[in-house]
């Protein structure tokens, strides 16, 4: 049996969205409705559906603009046919392309058309062998990443040790978080631990536990992480930054299934699922001497290597999407969307800091956003990421972490208050991703005129 497959009607006149309607059900498709573009945003998400229809004139935007919200192909119809908006509707990517009045056969005819081509392109999951559905959580779909949805599914099943490896930003933690909650573990909490966020002399007794008295300050007995995992997984983020006598220790573990806390003789049994991360390349730490090679063979059973979010094709612009809509949900402003410029800049920028840059970047620009859309300058991502290390985002979010809390107001003050003292009003404004005249009509919306200069 085939799944029934599902058309989105966007049309303001009533009368011919029912009869469209009625027809498509007819030839048993599933069928929705919206009478704008806002109706549309706001009430589905497009990429469920297998085929949008949609008038040109629509009352708020022309229907060409789902074309770049969704990845579901658009078909265009219009009362205004004429040539030349035929030929400006399939450049700006319609699938099809129908003249009004409507004529019942043309449409299921290319409608027909249409879902066949797509099959063809995306099989289903059910003919296919290669599709894997993602694992939740994650987005993607480019061939890299469904590999990798289907190698986390397989190695979830199993107890092996895992090392997920990628660059900084590819989602290494979501990875652990993902075999862990695929796994018969799941039901016990995952331990994450960075191994370069403690302290190298406080992280063994950190990870092992130790006896009352084994060193100064030791002044009760305590549970290490390790021991914590006890049934659970352990993740142990930056696993490159291990001492080298934690990394004994830790092999100890792996190897005898106990563990005995620092200052201890006796050594207690535990069942860890060991989850490993690093960005760095641990066969160099190897050769210069930083790594355990047992300790290395230990962990490297079984390696996932995550592509950087450049290698992922259109994955970026989905994520971008998805992030977009999460963003505005968290920081509870109205719906926006990335306006043309936008989505191109997206796709050509090579994002260096992966994932979590393209969040903080929309989440920056949702911040700033003035209007429905956001434009490129928002996202602040132009210069060659090759060449330039960009670094506005980390530096907005060192001191916006909490921006949950903040009002747009209260951030835009936050940053101007904090930084206005090292940088001029240009700077200031690039930093900020809006234009100088934007940066000074702010201050006086928000009242932080600038600072006159101290007189000398
Ligand atoms: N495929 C994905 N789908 C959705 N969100 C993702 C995906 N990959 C990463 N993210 C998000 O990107 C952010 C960074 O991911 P994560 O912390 O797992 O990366 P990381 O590789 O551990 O980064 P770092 O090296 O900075 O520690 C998180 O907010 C995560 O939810
Ligand atoms: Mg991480």
């Amino acid at each position: 049996m085939t799944a029934i497959k599902n058309i989105l009607i966007v049309e303001a006149d009533e009368i011919i969205r029912n009869a469209l309607k009625t027809l498509l059900e007819q030839y048993k498709y599933g069928v929705k409705e919206a009478n704008s573009i806002k109706a549309c945003r706001e009430n589905y998400d497009m990429d469920t559906f297998d085929i949008i229809i949609s008038d040109l004139r629509l009352p708020d935007a022309p229907g060409t603009d789902l074309i770049k919200s969704t990845r579901t192909p658009v078909l265009i119809m219009t009362s205004y046919s004429s040539i030349r908006s035929a030929i400006d509707t399939i450049k700006m990517g319609a699938a099809e392309y129908l003249a009004k009045p409507i004529n019942n056969d043309e449409i299921i005819e290319v409608v027909t058309k249409l879902l066949s081509e797509q099959e063809n392109v995306y099989p289903s999951p059910l003919e296919s062998h290669n599709h894997e559905p993602p694992v939740k959580g994650m987005v993607g779909r480019c061939p890299q990443m469904m590999e990798m949805f289907r190698r986390i599914r397989k190695v979830a099943q199993t107890n092996s040790t895992v090392l997920v490896n990628g660059e900084s930003g590819t989602g290494k933690e979501l990875v652990a978080k993902a075999i862990h909650d695929l796994s018969t573990r799941e039901s016990q909490e995952m331990i994450s631990v960075n191994c370069a966020a403690i302290p190298e002399n406080l992280i063994e007794s950190e990870l092992f536990g130790h006896e009352k008295g084994a060193f100064t300050g030791a002044t009760a007995t305590r549970t290490g992480l390790v021991e914590a995992a006890n049934k659970s997984t352990l993740f142990l983020d930056e696993i490159g930054e291990l001492p080298l006598e934690a990394q004994a220790r830790l092999l100890r573990v792996l190897q005898e299934n106990e563990i005995r806390k620092v200052g201890s003789v006796q050594s207690t049994k535990v069942d860890v699922r060991l989850v490993a991360a690093t960005h760095r390349d641990l066969k160099q730490l190897v050769i210069d001497g930083d790594f355990r090679e047992d300790l290395y063979y230990r962990i490297n059973v079984m390696t996932l290597l995550i592509p950087p979010l450049r290698e992922r094709g259109n994955d970026v612009l989905e994520l971008a999407d998805v992030k977009l809509k999460r963003t505005c949900d968290r920081l509870k402003t109205p719906l926006l969307r990335f306006g043309e410029g936008a989505s191109k800049a997206i796709a050509r920028y090579k994002w260096p800091g992966n994932v979590r840059e393209l969040e903080n970047a929309i989440e920056r620009a949702v911040v700033l956003a003035e209007g429905e859309e956001i434009g490129e300058d928002l996202l602040a991502i132009e210069g060659d990421p090759t060449t330039e290390t960009n670094t506005i985002e980390s530096e907005v979010y060192i001191e916006g972490n909490d921006v949950e809390e903040l009002s747009l107001e209260e951030y835009f003050q936050r940053f101007v208050l904090s930084h206005q003292d090292s940088l001029n009003e240009t700077q200031l404004a690039k930093k900020l991703g809006i234009s100088r005249k934007c940066l000074w009509e702010r201050r006086q919306k928000f009242g932080i005129p600038r600072k006159r200069k101290e007189a000398i």
